[in-house]
């Protein structure tokens, strides 16, 4: 039997590709780049497997190039808004992620920035290198302290709970906002005590995002939110950067509207808005927060796995729309 064909949209960590090339005749973007539009159409072309990562837009034109052949696409990552599942599922094409391996990483992260932004690091980093520190000063780079005070984390799913249990090493309150309320004994295990979006906001000290991207979400924090949160607070986001308008988030980082922001992920990635790369007290990183080598090496095998079984007909581990096999063809 002829083997199926995979079209990998970038490099991932060696034992993915091993897994897939064991069982796939792979053909992978050969550029250390995002994969272009027209070459995005052109690999999957004949294809019967799509591996690709959050910086693709896969979409109908793109499923339709893949198409009769194509039997499901596999993200190399847990969020998927990149990918237009509802066009997907018509045309019975499963799709999946690679959800859990990143939670502790991600939330590693999160707590990085937010450490990061409190205690002013990348400032008092560029500040060292500069050769600016002329000895020991009462009121050098002063920022906040972290420990006793209150954690906001909006969006309560695995990681927004794995950033909560880090909280408690710092003796911190924890309060969260989500869609869905956990049971009450569930917060109580937890620690955590749910609040309404708004007093969320004005309560927490910091202020963690941890939900994914979709029409509710975008742009959840802007003018009025951070109009809404304390002048000491700080934000950090981790998940998706449209989530934060960040247009605003740069007129009240330069107001002092709020003390500071972490960010990993921006509004219109890999670019930045005009203004905020000039602000002290933001700290911006690359969209790197599943970025170790253990987890991106887990992602890598999970993904794959996840194609695999799509191949096979088998179990899909991460299915993100069951939905799919009332499409399906036979
Ligand atoms: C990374 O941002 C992911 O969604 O995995
Ligand atoms: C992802 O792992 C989430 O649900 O937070």
């Amino acid at each position: 039997m002829a083997k199926w064909k995979v079209y990998l949209t970038r490099e991932l960590p060696k034992p993915a590709l091993d897994m897939l090339r064991a069982e796939v005749d792979l053909e992978m973007n050969p550029h250390d780049r995002v994969v272009t539009r027209e070459e995005l159409l052109k690999g999957v072309k004949g294809k019967d497997g799509l591996l690709s990562l959050l910086t693709e837009t896969i979409d109908g034109e793109v499923m339709d190039a893949g198409l009769p052949t194509l039997k499901g696409i596999a993200n190399y990552a847990v969020g998927f808004n990149n990918i237009r599942v509802e066009e997907a599922t018509k045309r019975g094409l499963p799709v999946s992620n690679t959800p859990g391996v990143l939670t502790e990483t991600t939330a590693d992260l999160a707590w990085t920035l937010l450490m990061a932004s409190a205690r002013r690091i990348a400032e008092s980093d560029r500040f060292q290198r500069a050769g600016k520190y002329k000895g020991w000063a009462p009121m050098l780079l002063l920022g906040q302290d972290i420990y006793g005070k209150t954690l906001g984390i909006v969006g309560f799913g695995r990681i927004g709970e794995a950033v909560a249990r880090r909280a408690k090493g710092f003796d911190m309150r924890v309060v969260y906002f989500d869609a869905f309320r956990r049971k009450p004994e569930e917060e109580k295990k937890l620690g955590v005590e749910y609040l309404p979006f708004d007093d969320l906001l004005r309560q927490a000290d910091f202020v963690s995002i941890h939900v994914s991207l979709d029409e509710t979400t975008h742009h959840m924090f802007s003018t009025k939110q951070f109009s809404l949160m304390k002048p000491t607070a700080h934000l950090v986001n981790s998940s998706r950067g449209p989530v934060v308008d960040e247009r605003a988030l740069v007129e009240a980082l330069k107001a002092k509207r709020i003390a500071g922001a972490g960010l990993d992920v921006f509004e219109y990635e890999p670019e930045m808005v005009p203004g905020l790369a000039e602000l002290d007290n933001v700290t911006i990183v690359p969209h790197i927060a599943s970025a170790s080598v253990e987890t991106r090496t887990k992602m890598g095998t999970m993904a794959a796995a996840n194609l695999l079984a799509m191949l096979k007909g088998e179990l899909i581990p991460n299915l993100v729309n069951p939905d799919y096999v009332k499409y399906r063809k036979p």
